[in-house]
């Protein structure tokens, strides 16, 4: 752990078993939200203690847009503190959310994260901070790979149709790029599968790894 100046690392009294991250990644509308939100289910049926930390969601708190922080903080906080999706502020937000999934990690949870999450570096920079404090094996990266023109077709939030008409601008994809994981944990083709058949590769990989107790 990195000591800053004047700041300790005050130790737990309580020892946990430890969770585990699974880090989503992959375009918008490729399916890792209804994926995340389906092993969560399936997690909750089997007794273990789990958790879905979404993008969309994160972004109305935690990591809110400057025009939300705006009203209530002032316009100076807000662009200080508020996220757009600036490659910056793309890393800002993934090193938060990384720093959360490490507590809840840490607190026991199987912890499920639904980001697009573009960048190589940012994905490597939460596997280490994850492994850090706890062991190789706690963070599993998946890749949820569907083409650019599958999301593009689904668009379920209309903002494809928006970037291909230029009024939203660095847009994942279209004029931003994205990085695919290269060796990640598990890859699953969503435009190929259903979420729950793919959801039950998740659960079945975690059960290799002794993170789900066996039937
Ligand atoms: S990330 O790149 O910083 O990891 P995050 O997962 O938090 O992104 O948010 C992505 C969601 O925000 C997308 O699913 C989409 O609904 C919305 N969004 C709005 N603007 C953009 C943009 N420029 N690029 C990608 N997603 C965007």
């Amino acid at each position: 752990m990195v000591e800053t100046t004047h700041v300790t690392w005050h130790r737990a009294a309580v020892t946990r078993p430890r969770g585990c991250v699974v880090w989503f990644t992959g375009l918008s509308g490729c399916g890792k939200s209804t994926i995340a939100n389906t092993v969560d289910a399936k997690l909750h049926a089997l007794g273990v203690p789990s958790f879905v930390l979404d993008g969309d969601n994160v972004r109305h708190g935690l990591n809110a847009s400057p025009a939300m922080l705006a009203p209530i903080h002032g316009e100076a906080f807000a662009r200080r503190f508020g996220l757009s999706f600036s490659a910056e502020d793309r890393e800002e937000n993934i090193r938060r959310i990384a720093a959360v999934t490490e507590l809840f990690c840490s607190a026991g949870l199987a912890t499920l994260t639904a980001f697009v999450s573009p960048y190589r570096r940012d994905r490597e920079l939460a596997r280490r901070h994850v492994e850090s404090s706890g062991a190789q094996g706690d963070f599993l990266e998946v890749f949820v790979d569907a083409p650019l023109e599958v999301c593009e077709a689904r668009d379920p939030k209309g903002l494809y149709k928006k970037a291909r008409a230029g009024e939203l601008k660095g847009f994942t994809g279209i004029d931003d790029p994205y990085e695919p994981p290269e060796k990640p944990e598990l890859v699953l083709q969503s435009a190929e599968h259903r979420p729950d058949i793919l959801a039950d590769e998740v659960i079945a990989y975690l059960r290799k790894l002794g993170k789900i107790p066996r039937p």
